[in-house]
Formats: structure tokens, C-alpha cells, sequence
């Protein structure tokens, strides 16, 4: 196939992720993650993920160019994440590619680690209806769900126009699993481990609280609340410490199961609800799952139930383009590049409160 020929950066948080695209075809996605380094921490320490995307670097590049077939004086173009994200580890990707576009002359495009995430959409073979993901029949909504976000997004066009219609007030999905795995005394990071847990539980164990779910943050269609599509898990994440505290107080054994299923039933719930909401009443038909919590059986299999009830195609692309990556750096890039849109000017700072 044609289009220009890409080579993307992502060093936004633990993962170093170089990817190769030529248009919306995917030659290459190698990625090395410095996750076993943060495990003995429970959380990625900035420090360590800005030393490891040093070391990891130019291995990742040097393995993408090889997986892709092609040379670095090849590409078209090259680009990288300048936010958002932890500050010293995007310095990392985007002082590289500027050392890369200096040395060989290539235009460089800084893109936003958001709307790259939802950029997958855009390679052949994730299973986004129409050419250009953001098509003209129906709308592109998007739910993207890791360690670091919590969004759902509404996609006009994915090289120039997404809209944040909600996300988190306080901790993202991955984070309050990785908190409440902590609180159960189970390993980092809690996703996994959590997910692993609540196959045993009752996820009706316990009643737990679903974020800004009451009527005031709500709203109705015709006058939305003040949050009607944000999220906040901070009072599930205290509302399970509770739980925990008063068996141990009892001398009880804490159900981890049943608490692990009820957590992962709160979560699930209300992310599921709040977006399937948002798509139905922003027009949106097509929603794409995106980030490392789109692992999640639960979250997955909820999604998928109430988007068949509401007549909403669902797309989960392949997990290794919903983890972070330079795949999707790469796709956004080649669709700008496609439609004439102008290189960045050398002089972009790495921005760690990059919005939408
Ligand atoms: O996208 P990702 O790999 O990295 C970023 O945060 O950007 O997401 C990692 C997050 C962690 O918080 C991890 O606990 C969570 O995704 N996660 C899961 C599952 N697998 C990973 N959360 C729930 N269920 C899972 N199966
Ligand atoms: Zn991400």
C-alpha cells in the first residue's frame, strides 16, 4: 500500500514504544517497558522510567527499523508523544526525535498522546469502520482507560479535532485498581491481579459507590449535570478500605474476592454506563477501547453488553495497540502528514498537562 512512510516515538510513561507505518499499514511496533523496575515500588517512579527510556532507546528504535525492513534515511517523517504525561520521561522521546530530525534533515511532528491512542483506529486491520476512522456517516467515540486516563472522547477527525466530552476528577481506572490491589494485599500492578482475584468473588458481595452518579452531578439529557460524564474513584477506593478495615477489626479474614469482584463491578459499571450515555446522546456509533485497563474481562464484557443494547459498534483493537506504543504515534503522524499538515517547529517543549 502507499502513503507516507512514518516512524513514531512514545516515552510518556514506562514504555518506550517505537512504531513504523506506511499510511495506515503497520510495519513495525516494538516496545520495552521498565515496569518490572517500578514493581518492588507499587507505582512508576519518574526517575527510573526517565533512566530506563535512555538505556532503552536506541535498541527499541534500531529493533523497529529492522522488524519494519527499513533504513532511518528512508522515512518520510518522523514523530513523537510531547504530552501528556510524566515530564522527564517525555524529555526523553522528544529530545531524541529533535537529535533525529537535526541529523537527517526529516520533518518532525509532536503529537498528543490522547489522540494517539485513538490513532489506532486509523491502521488497517483494527476493525474501525470507514477510511478515515472518523467517518461522515455516524461519529468515533472513544474510551480510553489506563494507569495514567480516564477520558471518553468524541473524534470529528482525528488529525485535527477531538473533544474531551469527560474524564477522571481525580484517580484514573488503573490507578484506583492498582490502590485497592495495595489495600488487599495483592501484587502491582493491581489490574491483573485484581481481574485474576474476582473470577472466585461475588461482584454482589458488596454494594459500593459508583462516582458522580447522583442526580445533581447527572443532570438530564436536556440539562447535564456538572459531571454527567466524568468520573471519580477516590470514594470507591476509601469506601473498599472500609470494608477491609472492619473485617480485620472483627479478626475476620478479608473476603479478597468477593471485594476484588465488587470493585471490579463499581468500576465497570459506571464506566461502562456514563460512556454508553455519552455516545447516545453525542450521535456516536462506533466507540474504540483504548489503554492498559481495556485488559479488563469485566470492563470488556460490560462494554460490549450494554453497546449491543444501544446499537453501538464496538472496537477493541489487539491489546499491544491499546497499551501505550509508537504505533500509534506513527498512525496520527501519517494522517497529518497525508493531508499537508505543517512539521512542528523544532522548538516544542515536552508537556506533561498536554489537554486534548
Ligand atoms: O496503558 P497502560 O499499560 O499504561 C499506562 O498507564 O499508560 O495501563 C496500565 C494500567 C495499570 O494501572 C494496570 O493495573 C491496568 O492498566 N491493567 C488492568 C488490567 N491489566 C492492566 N486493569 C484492570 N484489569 C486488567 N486486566
Ligand atoms: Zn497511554
Amino acid at each position: 500500500t502507499d502513503g507516507p512512510l512514518v516512524l513514531g516515538i512514545e516515552s510518556s510513561c514506562d514504555e518506550t514504544g517505537v512504531g513504523v507505518v506506511r499510511g495506515r499499514t503497520l510495519l513495525a511496533n516494538t516496545v520495552s517497558s521498565s515496569m518490572a523496575e517500578h514493581v518492588r515500588f507499587g507505582g512508576v517512579i519518574p526517575e527510573i522510567a526517565s533512566r530506563a527510556h535512555l538505556d532503552a532507546l536506541v535498541p527499541t528504535l534500531r529493533a523497529a527499523l529492522d522488524e519494519a525492513g527499513v533504513r532511518l534515511q528512508d522515512v518520510d517523517a518522523l514523530a513523537v508523544t510531547s504530552g501528556p504525561g510524566l515530564a522527564g520521561a517525555l524529555m526523553v522521546g522528544v529530545a531524541a526525535a529533535k537529535a533525529l530530525a537535526v541529523a537527517t534533515g526529516k520533518p518532525l511532528y509532536a503529537v498528543n498522546h490522547l489522540v494517539a491512542h485513538v490513532s489506532v483506529g486509523l491502521l488497517e486491520g483494527t476493525g474501525v469502520p470507514g477510511p478515515a476512522a472518523g467517518r461522515a456517516d455516524g461519529g468515533l467515540g472513544a474510551l480510553l482507560v489506563s494507569g495514567g486516563h480516564t477520558e471518553i472522547l468524541a473524534v470529528e477527525d482525528l488529525a485535527r479535532d477531538v473533544r474531551l466530552l469527560g474524564a477522571t476528577l481525580d484517580d484514573a481506572a488503573g490507578e484506583a485498581y492498582d490502590k485497592v490491589a495495595r489495600v488487599l494485599g495483592l501484587d502491582y500492578p493491581g489490574g491483573p491481579a485484581i481481574d485474576a482475584a474476582a473470577r472466585e468473588g461475588d461482584p454482589a458481595a458488596f454494594r459500593l459507590p459508583r462516582g458522580l452518579s447522583a442526580g445533581k452531578y447527572m443532570g438530564s439529557a436536556e440539562r447535564p449535570g456538572p459531571h454527567r460524564y466524568d468520573f471519580s474513584f477516590s470514594g470507591l477506593k476509601t469506601a473498599v478500605a472500609r470494608v477491609v478495615e472492619d473485617f480485620e477489626a472483627r479478626g475476620e479474614p478479608v473476603p479478597v474476592a468477593d471485594v476484588a469482584a465488587s470493585f471490579q463491578e463499581a468500576v465497570a459499571d459506571v464506566i461502562t454506563r456514563k460512556t454508553v450515555l455519552a455516545c447516545t446522546e453525542q450521535g456516536l456509533d462506533t466507540l474504540l477501547l483504548g489503554g492498559g485497563v481495556a485488559a479488563n474481562s469485566r470492563l470488556r464484557a460490560l462494554t460490549a453488553e450494554r453497546c449491543a443494547e444501544h446499537g453501538i459498534e464496538l472496537v477493541v483493537p489487539e491489546l499491544s495497540l491499546c497499551t501505550d506504543n509508537g504505533a500509534m504515534v506513527a498512525a496520527l503522524a501519517a494522517r497529518v502528514v497525508a493531508e499537508g499538515g505543517e512539521p512542528s517547529d523544532l522548538g516544542f517543549p515536552a508537556d506533561s498537562s498536554l489537554p486534548v
